[in-house]
């Protein structure tokens, strides 16, 4: 049967892998420093601005004729210190500066005294600022904070933005299946396609931690639950050092497992901690009303579809709706398992307060043989790091 083959390559690497991942973590690189190029006609001169650069920065004295014809890419600004009353020096500069490689690096000029009429000629040549000898160190350090922006604070704003567009890439996939498709409208394979890259480069570039933080103010109890584990399978695969493809099979897993509950009424849904004979037949209804729409659909793989239809099985053969027993559970369905059970126990519900990552991990824990017990303990610095 296709059901107990799909995805079985996950699950092999998870032991490998979360080795892998320590390792890596150890190895993590410090933070980035500014790196800039002091331009200068006379070397022995400009020592003394190189030794006050070198304090925010990684400095590399260049002779202006020496200048590459174009910047690295972690390049974060160019220093200035040449005569600038001699037509040579400004010519050399002026060639380099002014073509199209250069044209958006910052660069910063030094003028021989403050009164210098240079200052006009290093407008022309593009300056962002100027500074004049004698030199004031802390004055120097100001204007090169101001004119070369660190690459921290620029991590800063590049995570804060990717994490936006990930969250409203997921958001928008929710929308077209928990309000367009039960009212007829198309949910396409590449709705879901178009979507990945933005949430795995959201919590790679961000963490677990901002992502919850800000799916968690989504009023909609669904979308915050699939919004959730999202993040959860997103980190998870992220932490065990899966390869690209694996993360997004994951990622399109996690949007798209509980797609069934679109086409259950909300009552039931907002009873979910009491459910009971007609209303708990109708809630377990979910996996295949969300399986059934997707097959309309017509263009979704056969993994994605066996993790809607079987996220609530169980292990040891309790789960519904076709009540699988062990390995005719896949291992992408074991892992949405994994993470459906936890998400929904630290996600906040209507008239429930979450419980915290250590009694949410510990209920998985004596569930025993009814989930994977070893994929579960792969999961937990992702449960507790978050
Ligand atoms: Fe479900």
């Amino acid at each position: 049967m296709w059901l107990s083959r799909c995805g079985s390559v996950l699950l092999h690497r998870v032991e490998d892998m979360t080795a892998l991942a320590k390792q890596s973590a150890i190895a993590k690189q410090p933070a980035a420093r500014r790196r800039l190029l002091l331009a200068s006609d006379r070397g022995d001169r400009s020592r003394d601005l190189a030794g006050i650069l070198a304090r925010v920065a990684d400095v590399e004295v260049v002779p202006t004729a020496e200048l590459p014809d174009a910047p690295s890419k972690q390049l974060s600004g160019i220093v200035v210190d040449i005569n600038l009353r001699s037509a040579d020096s400004v010519q050399q500069i002026r060639r380099k500066l002014l073509a199209g490689a250069y044209k958006p690096v910052p660069r910063l000029f030094v003028l021989a005294d403050e009164l210098h009429h240079g200052s006009m000629q290093a407008w022309a040549l593009g300056a962002t600022d100027t500074i004049a000898r004698p030199f004031d160190a802390r004055d120097i350090l100001l204007r090169i904070q101001a004119a070369f922006p660190d690459p921290d604070e620029d991590t800063e704003a590049a995570s804060a933005e990717a994490l936006n567009k990930g969250v409203s890439a997921a958001h928008a996939v929710l929308v077209k299946m928990f309000e367009r498709l039960p009212a007829g409208r198309a949910l396409s394979f590449d709705d879901i396609k178009q979507a990945e890259g933005h949430i795995l480069k959201a919590i790679k570039k961000s963490s677990l931690r901002e992502w919850l933080a800000a799916v968690g103010r989504h009023h909609n109890e669904s979308y915050r639950l699939c919004l959730f584990a999202t993040g959860f399978s997103v980190a998870f695969a992220q932490h065990l050092g899966m390869r690209e493809e694996d993360q997004r099979r994951l990622t399109r897993a996690a949007l798209l497992y509980d797609v069934g509950k679109a086409y259950v009424d909300v009552a039931v849904l907002d009873n979910y901690d009491n459910l009971a004979g007609d209303q708990l037949a109708a809630f377990r209804e979910h996996p295949r009303l969300g399986f059934n729409a997707l097959v309309a659909q017509g263009s979704f793989p056969r993994e994605t579809l066996d993790v809607v239809l079987h996220h609530h099985e169980l292990l040891d053969g309790s789960g519904y709706p076709d009540g699988l027993h062990g390995d005719q559970i896949s291992d992408i369905v074991r892992i949405t398992t994994v993470v459906d059970i936890y998400a929904s126990m630290v996600a906040k519900r209507a008239g429930h307060e979450p419980l915290t990552r250590a009694r949410a991990f510990a209920r998985m824990e004596s569930l025993g043989d009814k989930i994977d017990q070893r994929l579960l303990q792969a999961f937990r610095p992702v449960a507790f790091g978050s």
